[in-house]
């Protein structure tokens, strides 16, 4: 495992971190037992940063992590959660500093401490970025010591750049894969100009970059693979990150070739966004050990060659881009 600090918070994280959404809930069942055979694995395997949010099973997530925490206590765990998504409506108007604390009260009481390591603001609307009110309200918090540091998870590239106007904001959580590249222009550019915490979400394209998935695969009910492939529950770019199953497929298809012997795609996928230097963790989610230890493998592999970041460019270029490029 490679470890690196996550920008101006200088919080230690292992460069491979652990996305905990399908441990919660929406993609399936996972029992409890194999909720936390997993996230043991992780630490097992060298991960110390794990993604959470006070929506993911209405709490369970962040109560599973909890549990984590008080199981490995020579461990030095850090958790990432984030709030908004309880607001009901979901709009601009309910992201006030009141609601924000209200939410952290009780991620505090999930997450079993007295000080959250870093909350992230949950892809709020992009109004909510103009409010420099929220963001005093969060600076606020950070005095009284309720929470450590506070970021930003976003759905669109123009919605960082905003957000990291912000002083305040020290990290920004994004979608970046094979899939979704855009981020590694401008934004990653401004990032590192700022010393900001890049936090790298939905790497396997939900699964999808694992070459594991042909035209005949289906999901539960209760998996967004079903129930928001458009878009129908929330924003399309968190499922597939918003490329059409049948073109992912397709892309898929093509990177086979470049998947080396004895090693997966969701390696060579994890291994591509760690050749990205603004890049601070990758947040894989997982429902067992061995995803989990296949996963990590991926910061053991070599860098890329020239040749092969300009393949996946160009897969990129055919399959995704037309896509994707100009939405998020
Ligand atoms: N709005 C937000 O802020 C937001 C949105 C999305 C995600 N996130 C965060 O980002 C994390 C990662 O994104 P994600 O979980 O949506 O997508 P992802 O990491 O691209 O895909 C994760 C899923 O892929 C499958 N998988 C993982 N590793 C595998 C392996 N080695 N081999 C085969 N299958 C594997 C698992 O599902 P199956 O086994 O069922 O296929 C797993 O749940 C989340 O857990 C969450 O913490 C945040």
């Amino acid at each position: 495992m490679e470890y690196g600090t996550l920008g101006k918070t200088e919080l230690p994280v292992s460069r491979i971190g652990f996305g905990a959404w399908a441990i919660g809930a929406d993609w399936g069942q996972v029992t409890e037992a194999d909720a936390m055979a997993t996230l043991h694995a992780a630490v097992d395997d060298g991960v110390t940063f794990f993604d959470t949010a006070d929506v993911y099973g209405d709490g369970r997530s962040e109560r599973l992590l909890a549990q984590l925490c008080r199981e490995r206590p020579s461990v030095d765990i850090k958790v990432a959660t984030k709030v908004g998504r309880r607001l009901s409506p979901h709009v601009a108007s309910g992201y006030t500093a009141k609601n924000m604390e209200s939410f952290v009260d009780r991620s505090l009481l999930n997450l079993g401490t007295e000080t959250l390591d870093l909350v992230q603001l949950h892809c709020p609307p992009t109004d909510v970025y103009y409010d420099a009110a929220l963001f005093a309200g969060l600076d606020d918090m950070v005095q009284r010591g309720k929470i450590r540091h506070y970021g930003v998870s976003v759905e669109r590239v123009e919605e960082a750049l905003k957000a990291i106007e912000y002083p305040g904001v020290e990290t920004v959580q994004i979608v970046f894969n094979i899939l979704r590249q855009r981020p590694a222009e401008l934004f990653f550019r401004e990032a590192v100009k700022r010393d900001i915490g890049v936090i790298v979400r939905v790497p396997l394209a939900s699964g999808l970059l694992t070459g594991k998935m042909t035209a005949a695969t289906t999901f539960s009910a209760d998996d967004h693979r079903t129930y928001n492939r458009h878009g129908e529950a929330f924003d399309v770019g968190e499922t597939f990150a918003g490329i059409d199953f049948a073109t992912g497929l397709a892309a898929v298809e093509e990177l086979r070739a470049l998947v080396r012997p004895g090693t997966t795609m969701a390696q060579l996928a994890l291994r591509w966004i760690l050749m990205f230097d603004a890049v601070s963790t990758v947040i894989p989610g997982g429902k067992n050990p061995a995803q989990v230890a296949d996963n990590v493998l991926a910061a053991d592999l070599r860098a890329l060659k020239a040749k092969e970041m300009a393949a996946i460019g160009d897969i990129y270029d055919r399959f995704a881009r037309p896509q994707v490029h100009h939405r998020w």
